[in-house]
């Protein structure tokens, strides 16, 4: 199987890649990312010379590239590129609009007119917005997105919806609940938090930090998605969670706990706007109809991703210092020249 996974330098990205040349021995992987400050190749360090694995740097709003991405008979598509972060679609969700709308949208068009018609949306719990005091998400909660980043995953998956019933391509979304583990951009809370406590800064919680979030270690949302592109329904819509349901100062104070680090780091900071309150989510259909369960328990998650902070300081070091987007866009300069030539 040729498999185009978009936005596989990302966190999730990359980590799915290194799972499914282990678990898929057939899979063939194109490895399509633009490199934005999310993208890092050194996440795929260890793959540069694998049999199955090639990256090429390609923009999923852009035609040209998109097109070129697909010239190679793909079989599926998974598609993991977005702008994620909540906090930078709040200042400013342009490009989120572009990359998360018009890129999938454009993904779609192009695989519709090549005839690849299995296509994997990886999407989000947020859509569904916030949750009251009890109560989880179901695949039949409505739509109600309150960041304008869960806003444009939201319409995505209302594409992805219309692809499948106009169309009848095989289409299906998935929508995971908050990843964690190794590789994470230090701008969400958990790496965030676990660095900035071994270098002894102040932890800034937002409000009260009595926020729900349901914790999953990105390798059981990996499994997951196999199952899903392997044996998924076209059309269907699958919930992935964990049940770990925790408030974020209990997840801070369990960081501190593991580094014996002082509580007196956490500092309360002003609260994000529009701040959804809890999330939960419901993976019943994914558990019976696809027989998946979590292998990884949050202490043991937990406890391993601040370990692989801890031990992988020269990853830490770049991308706090930024080096590691000069580096790899200084590398790939001449290979897209060669690509432009094609
Ligand atoms: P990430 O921000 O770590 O990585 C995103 C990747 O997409 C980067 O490699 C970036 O370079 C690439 N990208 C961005 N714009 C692109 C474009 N125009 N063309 C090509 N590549 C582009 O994201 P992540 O946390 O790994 O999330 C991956 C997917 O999973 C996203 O779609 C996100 O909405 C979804 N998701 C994330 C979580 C989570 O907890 N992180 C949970 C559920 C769903
Ligand atoms: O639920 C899935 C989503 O999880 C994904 O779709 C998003 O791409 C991903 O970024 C994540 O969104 P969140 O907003 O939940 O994640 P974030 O790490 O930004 O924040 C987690 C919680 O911690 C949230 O309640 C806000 C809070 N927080 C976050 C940061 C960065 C803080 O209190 N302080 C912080 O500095």
């Amino acid at each position: 199987m040729k498999l185009l996974v978009t936005g596989g330098a990302g966190f999730i990205g990359s980590n799915f890649i290194h799972y499914m040349l282990e678990a898929q021995k057939d899979v063939q992987i194109l490895n399509f990312d633009c490199l934005t400050y999310a993208g890092n190749l050194a996440n795929l360090s260890q793959l540069s010379s694998h049999p199955r694995y090639t990256f090429m740097r390609g923009d999923i709003t852009t035609g040209r590239d998109v097109e070129r991405g697909m010239s190679q008979g793909i079989d599926a598509v998974i598609n993991f590129a977005a702008e994620t972060h909540v906090d930078r679609s709040i200042l400013d969700s342009t490009v989120f609009v572009r990359t998360n709308i018009e890129g999938t949208h454009l993904l779609l068009e192009v695989c519709r007119k090549k005839k690849v018609t299995r296509f994997i949306q990886v999407s989000t719990d947020e859509v569904y917005g916030s949750l009251g005091e009890t109560g989880k998400f179901t695949e039949e909660s409505p739509l109600a997105p309150n960041s304008p980043y869960a806003a444009s995953k939201a319409a995505a998956d209302l594409l992805i919806r219309a692809y499948h019933k106009t169309y009848g391509m095989d289409v299906m979304v998935t929508r995971c609940s908050n990843n964690y583990g190794p590789y994470q951009f230090p701008e969400k809370l958990l790496p965030l938090m676990i660095l900035n406590a071994l270098e002894n800064k102040p932890l800034p919680v937002y409000g009260d930090g009595l926020h729900r979030r349901d914790w999953i270690h990105v390798k059981d949302h990996c499994r997951a998605l196999h199952r899903v592109l392997m044996e998924g329904r076209p059309g269907r819509v699958y919930n992935i969670g964990s049940d770990q349901e925790r408030q974020n100062l209990e997840m801070v104070e369990q960081i501190l706990a593991l580094l014996e680090k002082s509580p007196e780091l956490i500092q309360f900071v002003k609260d994000r706007p529009g701040h959804d309150r809890r999330y939960a989510i419901d993976a019943t259909r994914l558990r019976r109809e696809l027989s998946w369960k979590p292998q990884i328990s949050l202490s043991e998650g937990l406890a391993q991703t601040v370990r692989w902070y801890q031990e992988n300081a020269l990853w830490v070091s770049h991308v706090r210092n930024g080096t590691y987007l000069e580096h790899y866009k200084k590398t790939y300069e001449n290979r897209d020249q060669t690509l432009k030539d094609l």
